[in-house]
């Protein structure tokens, strides 16, 4: 029991981040740059656009021992490519139903934010991070 309660205290959960290059990647660099504490857990995918993220990179992330995953974009109508970020949550709110029906509920997210909002990035991913932490590791690590 007290193993298994501290294999839960040292679990650090691996988080994939698909960040839109003109607004949440620039946040997350903002986030750098002012030395605004983020969790060393995520690690940042650059995308053109959130619509560029098809459902299967997810779900491979998923797939190869993501614990967590998030998509940020920009802000709703403010999509360099106009809709991309309105299909994106379309798309993220669909697979997020299908993923509670294979265990994997609570484990995707999606943002939106502008390049200036480094403090909220930091914020969101921290809040992520220790969401997952809660909810131990995906029941896909290991095979
Ligand atoms: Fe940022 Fe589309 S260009 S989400």
């Amino acid at each position: 029991m007290e193993e298994k309660k501290k294999e839960e205290n040292g679990f650090e959960p691996k988080i994939v981040g698909f960040c839109c290059n003109w607004c949440s990647y620039a946040a997350a660099d903002l986030a750098g740059i002012s030395r605004l504490k983020y969790p060393p857990n995520i690690r940042i995918i650059r995308v053109p656009c959130t619509g560029k993220v098809d459902p299967l990179y997810i779900l491979k992330a998923f797939e190869l021992g993501a614990d967590g995953v998030f998509l940020a974009g920009c802000m709703e109508g403010e999509c360099h490519y106009l809709t991309g970020n309105l299909y994106a949550r379309d798309r993220i709110e669909r697979l997020k139903r299908d993923l509670e029906k294979v265990g994997l509920g609570g484990r995707l997210e999606m943002f939106f934010m502008s390049a200036a909002m480094g403090k909220e990035f930091a914020e969101a991913t921290t809040d992520l991070t220790e969401k997952i932490k809660k909810m131990g590791p995906s029941p896909l690590r290991g095979g």
